[in-house]
């Protein structure tokens, strides 16, 4: 068995960001004009108005202060309330593709390494723009590099349960270098009308190059161990999909986007992921004493301070636990990857710390690291 590295990361962060004011400002004004239109039925009391949205609520519910969007017009327009992205020929690079393939050569950028030497690309996503060809497959091509590509999703743990993949073919001597690149376009699948979650996403891409760990003289990370854990629930769903035309279902319908019962989530998944990374760490020999940093999934700032709480056995220091989705908002996948790329240059060697992600499914996965 091979011994696998992080030699590279990479974040694509869009032009364009919304603050909480400016989301609210088009939500209320969204609320307005509906409740307008409807102001006989509301006065009848057969529909209930849209209430307002408020910036404070979501910093204080979330942490959120801005998100990172690829089209910030349509999202505001409260005639749209949703994205505009130009359709694009077949053949020309997909959106999912020309992101992915910018923080893909970023990471290539950091670990010095040339597409060519590649052997695999995964796209690991919470959404895909289209069914086939794969998306990692495009990606493959457009950088130039070698092997075989394919697509996976895990939700939000996509990146982590993507690492896993990669470095087990790593490890076992298929394949000796690896891009593993989530393209997160949550903009598009996220309900912008829609109060209790308008706030929660953002666009951006990551791309965690990884390589066998032989030889090698550059800063790296060490792959120490990878966990994925799976568990069904209906909590965080998104139906939209292909039988929707045989279902004859192919209207403007609240399900074809991201729902999610979030107090639930809130209360299943915190249990489930502090047990799980608690477990990893138990089987790898790591004590809380032994971290020095936790790279947690982005979603919600309540949850992040419970889980570092629960796992080091205290409050975390300053750094120990950095949040950045005061700054992305939730970017699934990506969220745990942008975390870990801005924040893990400093450790020293030998330093260790969990990068986790958890989401839809449910799904958890972890991967243990050291600095080299
Ligand atoms: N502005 C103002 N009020 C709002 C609001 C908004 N944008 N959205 C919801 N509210 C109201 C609710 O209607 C509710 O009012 P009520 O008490 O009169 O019914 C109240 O605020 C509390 O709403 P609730 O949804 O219970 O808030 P919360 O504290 O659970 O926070 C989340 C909401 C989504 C931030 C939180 O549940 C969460 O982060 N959950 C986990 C999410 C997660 O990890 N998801 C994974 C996604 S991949």
């Amino acid at each position: 068995m091979f011994k696998v590295a992080i030699t590279g990361t990479g974040v694509f962060t869009p032009k364009d960001a919304i603050t909480n004011d400016e989301l609210v400002v088009a939500f209320n004004a969204y609320a307005d004009k509906q409740n307008a239109k409807n102001a006989d039925a509301i006065a009848a009391g057969d529909m209930d108005p849209v209430p307002h949205s408020s910036a404070d609520f979501i910093v204080a519910a979330s942490g959120i202060e801005q998100r990172y969007v690829l089209n910030k017009s349509g999202i505001l327009d409260p005639d749209r309330m949703s994205p505009s992205l130009a359709p694009r020929e077949d053949d020309a690079p997909s959106i999912m593709a020309e992101i992915g393939v910018d923080a893909c050569q970023k990471a290539l950028d950091e670990g010095g390494i040339d597409a060519a030497d590649v052997d695999l690309v995964i796209c690991a996503a919470s959404n895909h723009e289209r069914a086939y060809p794969a998306i990692a497959v495009e990606i493959q091509q457009l950088l130039g590099a070698g092997g075989f590509a394919f697509d996976m999703n895990v939700a939000c743990s996509s990146a982590t349960f993507g690492i896993q993949t990669a470095a087990d073919m790593i490890k076992s001597g298929s394949i000796r270098r690896a891009l593993v690149v989530n393209p997160e376009i949550c903009s598009a699948h996220l309900e912008w009308r829609d109060r209790d979650c308008h706030f929660i996403f953002g666009d951006v891409a990551t791309a965690t190059l990884l390589e066998r760990d032989e030889g090698l003289t550059k800063p790296h990370f060490k792959v120490k161990s990878t966990r994925c854990a799976t568990q069904f629930s209906n909590n965080i769903r998104n139906n939209n999909g292909f039988l929707r035309r045989a279902h004859d279902q192919m209207g403007d319908q609240r399900d074809m986007q991201f729902m999610q019962n979030g107090r639930k989530v809130f209360k299943e998944v915190l249990p489930l992921v502090s047990r799980h990374i608690a477990e990893h760490m138990a089987d790898e020999g790591v004590q809380a004493d032994d971290l020095n940093r936790l790279w947690l999934h982005q979603a919600n700032k309540t949850m992040n301070d419970y889980i570092g709480k629960k796992v080091l056995g205290r409050e975390p220091a300053e750094g120990e636990q950095p949040n950045i989705l005061q700054d992305y908002a939730n970017t699934s996948s990506a969220g745990s990857i942008i975390a870990f790329s801005q924040n893990s240059k400093d450790l020293q060697a030998g330093d260790t710390g969990i990068i986790c992600s958890f989401g839809a499914g449910y799904s958890v996965g972890s991967v243990i690291v050291t600095r080299s």
